[in-house]
């Protein structure tokens, strides 16, 4: 199968990614974007949320088949390191991880709502990002987020 991973066409034979394999196998263990993580493997921490067709999806659950044909990104593509997402520069400032290992996923949701909405409310953050941190980190990617609404409604950073 084609499948197109941060705006490049990767061949996959069948014999190695059969379609129901989850799309974070491929990711990390075909394609070697280990930015996105293995949590749960149940769609209940979020840790391995990318994007298809610009949507957030938790890759854990998602067959590789069913996103074919479709533009997947991940957090390797989010931003550049001249060029990061208002979200990675808000993040940055805002000191926001402590381990690390859900930021990616959470960086994800969060890139996914503010494509919809560029001023959430601690309600519509609550709402719609709903991935688990263990450290705690909830408090500072509120207030990330939020600066990041606002360096985005400003113009001048990549969304
Ligand atoms: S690893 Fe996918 S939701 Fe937890
Ligand atoms: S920063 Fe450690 S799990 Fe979220």
């Amino acid at each position: 199968m084609d499948l197109s991973v941060n705006g490049q066409t990767h061949r996959l034979p069948e014999a190695d990614v059969p379609p129901d394999m989850p799309l974070l196998w491929v990711l990390r263990d075909v394609l070697n974007l280990t930015g996105t993580k293995f949590g749960c493997g149940v769609a209940a921490c979020g840790a391995c949320t990318v994007h298809v067709d610009g949507l957030a999806v938790r890759s854990c659950v998602t067959p590789v088949g069913t996103v074919q044909g479709k533009p997947v990104r991940t957090i390797e593509a989010l931003g550049t390191a001249t060029q990061p997402h208002a979200l990675q520069k808000a993040w940055v400032d805002h000191q926001v991880p402590q381990c690390g290992y859900c930021q990616s996923g959470m960086l994800m949701a969060a890139a996914d709502l503010l494509a919809k909405n560029r001023n959430p409310s601690d309600a519509d953050i609550d709402a719609a990002i709903t991935n688990l941190c263990r450290c705690g980190t909830y408090p500072r990617i509120r207030e990330a987020i939020k600066t990041a609404a606002k360096l985005l409604r400003s113009g001048g950073v990549a969304a």
